[in-house]
């Protein structure tokens, strides 16, 4: 079966940074935010959702400045049916040369009674009301009917309708709780076909969640039956069990172009560079398992995959490495490679570093091989996004004692260096060395935290491999997230935390304080 439709091009609506960055543990600092966008424009994207700006100070600037920065793609913003959602989202994307405003509201019996409490013809109201203000600042105006996958088939259609003749320009149907199946889908969006005039005229697009592990397969099932745009998100992070890995979808497409005789414009060289990013940024690791960018992915174990792939590739391989950006070897380097070959190994991972970026990645990487003997493409990644995010004092940590033995608490000394050469040396115990070790911090820096989470992801292979620790702290009240990388993993958890201690002092120093809210420290640091 191939789709039988004109328009064979599918757009690729990301919205990492809005439902994405909304999932617990997802958040991201402004820096963050663009370094995101800045990926996800090079990797082609069609449009970024960069937020919900009404959520947030912190959210509407994000999202201003990511459409100031006008990378390319089409920036968008989510809005309630509501006329100040929607004039935040509009002074907060106007910024890029190609904006969308994007109104939701609930659709579903479940939402209507329970959430809403309104009733049908009121939900179109306030629906079409929303999508004519919107249109009145912006031609480019999406609608989604929340929980469209379980709202009442001919209901839905009357919304949709509603929807195209106030002027929406794209109707998306969210699976909002990840509940349909393939099947049912496709039978969802041919109805909408069916019944809805003049849906040819706008773009259908398809937004689904993971719950019941169906979100790509969901996704590519409402593309057979006509959606042309598909939202997603990188690594597929997202609320609950996520959102449509963009990754899968867009390989998908690809691998089985014959099936779909479809496209999309991503340059799926940059998807693992991209994936890695996203990962690093927000501490949620891929599965090693996991589809086109998990670890496992292109490896073969098994003697006779190993044989048949010796034979010729396409025994056991339905897609080249290199076509998701993964270099054919992980090529190892070592204490005595030169800047030369170091440099071109980071071009290879897809990372373009300016000068100033490559000396200082170039002096970590030395540092690295004098620890270990051999340094892979893992190791390469964590010492360019440690130098990335890198972040200037007031302290460096410049040494560490840790006493542990078993059945007795750890101790452990801390050595920092500040600003003029000023020195800070202070010891605690604690029921373990990284208890230990943050009470010493704590002491030595004079900031107090609570350490929520504590996550330990391996950079490469081997015993003597980096240890990439990403801490999430509440600091007076407020959650933030801090990374570290060493071969010796509770210095790794040390350099986490003083990041986060450091971007505290700097803001103090600046006399900024935490504002209430969701994501509000995203714009002061
Ligand atoms: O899952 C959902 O329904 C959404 C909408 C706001 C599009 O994220
Ligand atoms: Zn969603």
């Amino acid at each position: 079966m191939s789709v039988a439709s004109a328009d064979k091009r599918i757009r690729i609506f990301d919205t990492t940074l809005r439902d994405g960055e909304q999932a617990p543990g997802c958040s991201m600092t402004l820096s963050e935010k663009l370094r995101v966008a800045k990926a996800l424009s090079e990797l082609n994207v069609d449009i970024i959702e960069a937020g919900f700006p009404a959520a947030s100070p912190g959210d509407f600037d994000s999202v201003k400045a990511i459409a100031d920065r006008n990378y390319g793609p089409v920036i968008c913003g989510l809005a309630r049916c509501n006329t100040a959602d929607i004039e935040k989202v509009h002074a907060a994307v106007k910024g890029a040369e190609r904006h969308r405003i994007h109104v939701f509201v609930a659709t579903s019996a479940i939402h209507r009674e329970y959430k809403l409490k309104m009733a049908k013809e009121e939900i179109i109201r306030s629906a079409v009301g929303a999508i004519k203000m919107a249109r009145e600042l912006c031609d480019d105006v999406e609608f989604s009917p929340e929980d469209a996958s379980r709202t009442e088939l001919s209901y839905l259609a009357e919304v949709v309708s509603a929807a195209i003749e106030a002027g929406a320009t794209t109707v998306n149907i969210p699976d909002t709780v990840g509940y349909t199946v393939p099947a049912e889908f496709d039978h969802l969006f041919r109805y909408l076909k069916e019944h809805v005039a003049r849906i040819d005229e706008i773009i259908l697009s398809v937004h689904c969640h993971n719950d019941l592990g169906m979100a790509v397969a969901n996704s590519l099932a409402a593309v057979g039956a006509g959606a042309r745009q598909i939202e997603c998100t990188i690594n597929g992070i997202g609320e609950r069990a996520g959102n449509c890995s963009l990754e899968e979808a867009v390989m998908a497409v690809k691998t089985r172009a014959e099936f779909f005789g479809l496209e999309t414009g991503i340059d799926t060289t940059r998807l693992y560079p991209t994936s890695r990013l996203v990962s690093n940024i927000t501490g949620m690791h891929p599965p090693r398992n996991k589809a086109i960018v998990g670890e496992n992915a292109f490896s073969h174990e098994a003697g006779i995959h190993q044989h048949g792939m010796l034979q010729h590739a396409s025994t056991y391989e339905i897609m080249r490495p290199e076509d998701v950006g993964l270099t054919k070897s992980n090529l190892v380097l070592g204490k005595h490679s030169g800047r030369h070959a170091f440099r071109d190994r980071v071009s290879e991972l897809g990372f373009e570093l300016d000068d100033f970026e490559t000396n200082r990645a170039f002096q970590e990487f030395k540092k690295l091989a004098d620890k270990k003997k051999d340094v892979y493409d893992g190791d390469i990644e964590s010492i360019i996004m440690n130098v990335g995010s890198a972040t200037s004092g007031p302290w460096t940590l410049e040494s560490l004692e840790v006493q542990t033995h078993t059945d007795e608490p750890a101790t452990v000394t801390v050595n920092l260096i500040g600003e003029d050469s000023v020195k800070a040396s202070e010891s605690a115990i604690g029921d373990g060395p990284i208890a230990a070790a943050f009470l010493a911090l704590e002491k030595a820096t004079g900031v107090e935290l609570v350490l929520k989470n504590f996550e330990l992801h391996s950079a490469s292979i081997g015993e003597d491999a980096q240890g990439e620790v990403t801490v999430t702290v509440e600091i007076e009240g407020q959650s933030f997230r801090g990374r570290g990388a060493s071969v010796d993993i509770v210095e790794a958890g040390c350099r986490a935390c003083l990041e986060v201690m450091n971007r505290t002092l700097r803001r103090r120093a600046r006399g900024d304080s935490i504002v209430g809210g969701v994501h509000s420290e995203h714009a002061t640091i």
